[in-house]
């Protein structure tokens, strides 16, 4: 489980590097003006001719919620396979039978038997930046490597067409242990099989409903909200880059205290790929100082904090991030106490990591996300949240 939080950065920093062979430094996102971006009142009303789709998520859940992921159809014959929805990243990848062995937890895409199957025939390795979880986190051990290709594919009964894709032709076995197949990039900017659906007139935007493991029916709309969901409106914000799902909080607080570090404004990148919290060091320390003084950095995980498992429970760690909202209001999201405890080390049972890693950008995960309805407009560039009352 706490392998899969460093999953989340992984998603996340997939998107940093371009296709090809990398190596991840840390890369702040940068921020870029959206203004273009904007569609016009009306225009996405236009060319509606797909109706919104729901497609059910199924929660990784190992002593606590990891990753939500979902079936796709690819290929003709169609074969199904299940991806996590990840806002953290741009692309389309899945295990395949040219991984064999290292992917034989997966369900593997056989291209041999889809008609519609084109290799791309470019190779790429992609190596993921870790540094922010749990479990071994030493260098290069976070790996894919590619193979790029095309083929038909359909999310929740909506037909893409061909997309472009990249098969998964080997793994560090980091991966080993995931029970779904591969990773779908849904970042802010329209590609793969949502820009398709789009130009067939989708509207341009997508809503999550995340819930925990012990509440289930947890949900993907393509193309619409379903307000059956929420409690009361919702509340939009504008993003601020067009890489990212990213808003600006003007403030941090704990159990209703702030403090100087706390009380500024930072670059917030929701990642439903990213199951705790990532902060710069220091303002990680700052929430933990408003906590307890117990928590302190796990040596032994760079980028970790923990306390005794016998402690975590009774600590109160209510943690309010506030955003904007479109009309200049204020808005808190809150994290409730229950997401301090990500569970016990491996190394050290008895120690309990925290929800927040540090890092050198600001993540918000699904342990937020889990209690929000939350709305992913890319046509409007900006997010939307209600309460689940979950
Ligand atoms: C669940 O967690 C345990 C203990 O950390 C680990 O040994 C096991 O591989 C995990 N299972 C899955 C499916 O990740
Ligand atoms: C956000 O939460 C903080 C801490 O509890 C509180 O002081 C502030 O008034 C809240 N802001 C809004 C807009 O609710
Ligand atoms: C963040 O970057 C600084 C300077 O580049 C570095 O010293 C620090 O160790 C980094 N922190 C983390 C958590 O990676």
């Amino acid at each position: 489980m706490l392998r899969l939080s460093v999953l989340l950065s992984i998603a996340l920093l997939a998107l940093l590097v371009s296709a090809g062979t990398v190596a991840v430094s840390r890369v702040k996102p940068a921020t870029i003006s959206l203004g273009s971006r904007k569609i016009a009142p009306g225009e996405g009303v236009q060319r509606r001719a797909l109706s919104p789709s729901d497609v059910p998520l199924k929660d990784y859940f190992n002593g606590t919620d990891l990753q939500w992921f979902g079936e796709i159809e690819v290929g003709t014959p169609s074969q199904t396979l299940t991806v996590v929805f990840d806002t953290g990243s741009s692309s389309l990848e899945f295990a395949s039978t040219l991984c064999g062995a290292p992917c034989k937890n997966q369900k593997q895409f056989d291209p041999t038997k889809s008609s519609t199957f084109k290799d791309g025939g470019r190779t790429s390795t992609i190596t993921f930046g870790t540094g922010v979880g749990v479990d071994p986190v030493v260098g290069n051990n976070w790996q894919l490597s590619l193979r790029s290709a095309t083929d038909v594919m359909s999310v929740g009964g909506l037909n893409a067409g061909a997309v472009s894709l990249f098969l998964i032709t080997n793994q560090t076995p980091t991966f080993a242990p995931d029970p779904f197949d591969g990773i779908q990039g849904m970042a802010p900017r329209l590609s793969g099989f949502f820009a398709s659906l789009v130009n067939q007139g989708l509207p341009s935007l997508f809503s999550l409903f995340l819930t925990p493991n012990s509440v289930g029916g947890a949900e993907m709309t393509l193309g619409g909200i379903d307000d059956s969901k929420f409690i009361g409106s919702l509340t939009f914000a504008d993003i601020t880059s067009t890489s990212f799902w990213q808003l600006t909080s003007s403030s941090i607080s704990v159990n209703g205290k702030t403090s100087r570090t706390l009380n500024t404004r930072r670059s917030m990148i929701f990642d439903s790929g990213t199951s705790n919290i990532v902060l710069p060091q220091a303002d990680a320390e700052a929430v933990y100082a408003l906590i307890s003084p117990d928590i302190k950095p796990n040596p032994a995980e760079p980028g970790t904090f923990g306390i005794a498992c016998n402690q975590i429970t009774s600590l109160p760690a209510e943690i309010s991030f506030t955003f904007t909202s479109q009309q200049g209001q204020p808005f808190n999201l809150t994290i409730p106490s229950s997401e301090l405890s990500v569970g016990p080390f491996r190394n050290n049972p008895s120690l309990c990591q925290t929800l927040i890693n540090a890092d050198n950008f600001s993540i918000i995960g699904a342990s937020l996300l889990k209690h929000y309805y939350s709305v992913w407009d890319i046509g409007g560039q900006r997010m939307g949240f209600a309460p689940t009352g979950i």
